[in-house]
């Protein structure tokens, strides 16, 4: 089985060469790994939280989109959508809320020290916290859940929130999931071997400490000058330098092969000038990164390309996370299937779910299969003889999970048994009808099985 990773990025900044290094090179290189199935969205209602600021939140969105797709992430490979494109994910969120404890939100690390913010300058501990802030880390669990990721690739700040997520899981799989685990339970995955890259001054690239350089924007003479602002000892050309205590090496050797990084060293051990040592880094890292600027330009000069990129992203994850929250939903009691009146009624009237057989044109066996209100809901594909379609049919009523069974196929969905498609859903005219048909299926279906 190929193991799910999935990973989210708040769209509130622009893409720095650290964001590069630490997270998008190697998420894009994971995602080339045949083992793994990639998930990558970009986390806009969690921007919110953080980011009151529409144009900048909008610039975003785009930058990070363009960044990562030059930066050589393949969407046809990956699923790579928009948070916000998903309406099933606060859906799950607000199912989650409900049974989270309070306590444990308590507990959050980014709470925690908001409060203490607060404590600390004399103002009301809760001053300035919104209820976004607090309760993100359900929104976050929302995101993973969903998907059933096995593995989150993220930082080590975000290590609690994969822990919560789990917790969650769990809770709600003790309280609606009859014995059975509803979820995946996430782990997270930190990566010893990538890179933290420092920024100008030497402490950790980062926007809040205004240190960092800037990945495409500005283009190559931006890169340029704020390499020529990293700060430096006051040693002059001839002088031997000192590599571990130079960031200048340091971002040399998460662009550069071994043997480049120690012919870098040893010029700098024998004299080479800051000068000519920030030139050497320039072109370094322009050397690979220069070819990915020229796409980035091209894409965020035709946004509407970009935005049909997203869109089928959006389209590929519903296809999941349609059918999953559908059970979800039912699971806690909002089916949308008739509830407790219902079978009386249909007892009454004689009405059940039931097979219909015919001959098509072609001459082949097929069968539909139809709700006790008479609506189509399946369509099998050809027979050559009316036994095979039996034998099908008395599959279908003794399916034990037929969740398992049946996947989201654009407006319609298909029903699979031994891998091989083996019926499908009329023609929906959207998502949602198509999602509540299929939840009807499936109760219909496992009612048929209990029989
Ligand atoms: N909170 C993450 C961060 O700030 C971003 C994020 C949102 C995320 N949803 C996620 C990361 C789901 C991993 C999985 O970095």
């Amino acid at each position: 089985m190929r193991t799910r990773i999935l990973t989210g990025i708040t769209t509130t900044g622009t893409p720095h060469l650290g964001n590069y290094v630490g997270a998008i090179r190697p998420a894009v290189q994971a995602s080339r790994n045949e083992g793994n199935d990639a998930f990558f969205f970009m986390a806009d209602y969690h921007a919110l939280i953080k980011c009151e600021d529409p144009a900048r939140l909008q610039r975003s969105r785009l930058q990070i989109a363009a960044t990562w797709l030059a930066a050589g992430l393949d969407p046809q490979r990956v699923t790579f959508y928009r948070q916000s494109d998903l309406p099933e994910i606060p859906q799950l969120c607000w199912l989650l809320t409900c049974v989270t404890a309070k306590g444990l939100m308590n507990r959050a690390h980014a709470y925690k020290a908001a409060v203490d913010q607060n404590v600390a300058e004399n103002e009301d501990p809760d001053a300035g916290i919104t209820m976004g802030l607090f309760s993100y880390p359900v929104l976050m669990a929302a995101d993973i859940l969903l998907f059933n990721a096995h593995r989150v690739p993220v930082g080590r700040d975000q290590i609690q929130h994969i822990e919560m997520a789990r917790d969650i899981a769990q809770r709600f799989s003790h309280l609606y999931g009859g014995g059975r685990e509803l979820f995946v339970l996430p782990e997270a995955q930190i990566d010893e071997s990538v890179a933290t890259l420092p920024g100008l001054d030497g402490r950790k690239m980062s926007k809040s400490y205004n240190n960092t350089i800037p990945l495409f924007e500005g283009g190559s003479k931006h890169l340029r000058d704020a390499i020529g602002r990293i700060v430096t000892d006051s040693r002059l050309p001839g002088e031997p330098k000192d590599p571990d205590n130079s960031q200048l090496y340091t971002i040399y050797r998460a662009f550069a092969s071994d043997a480049e990084a120690a012919a870098f060293r040893r010029s700098l051990e024998e004299g080479m000038g800051w000068g000519d040592a920030k030139q050497a880094l320039y072109e370094r890292i322009e050397r690979e990164i220069g070819p990915m600027r020229e796409r980035y330009e091209s894409l965020i000069a035709r946004p509407a390309e970009i935005e049909d990129i997203l869109q089928e992203g959006a389209r590929k994850a519903r296809a999941i996370a349609g059918p999953f929250l559908a059970e979800l939903r039912a699971a806690v009691g909002l089916d949308a299937v008739q509830p407790a009146a219902a079978p009386a009624a249909k007892k009454k009237a004689g009405k059940q779910a039931r097979f219909v057989s015919f001959r098509d044109d072609g001459g082949s066996f097929r069968f539909r299969f139809l709700a006790a209100d008479g609506q189509d809901l399946l369509l099998s594909e050809p027979y050559a003889d009316a036994q095979s379609a039996g034998a099908a049919i008395k599959r279908l009523r003794g399916l034990a999970d037929p969740a398992e069974a049946l996947r989201a196929d654009g407006d319609s969905y298909a029903l699979f048994l031994d891998g091989a498609k083996a019926a499908h859903g009329p023609d929906f005219a959207g998502a949602a009808a198509r999602d509540d048909a299929l939840a009807k299926l499936i109760a219909e279906l496992r009612a048929l099985a209990a029989e």
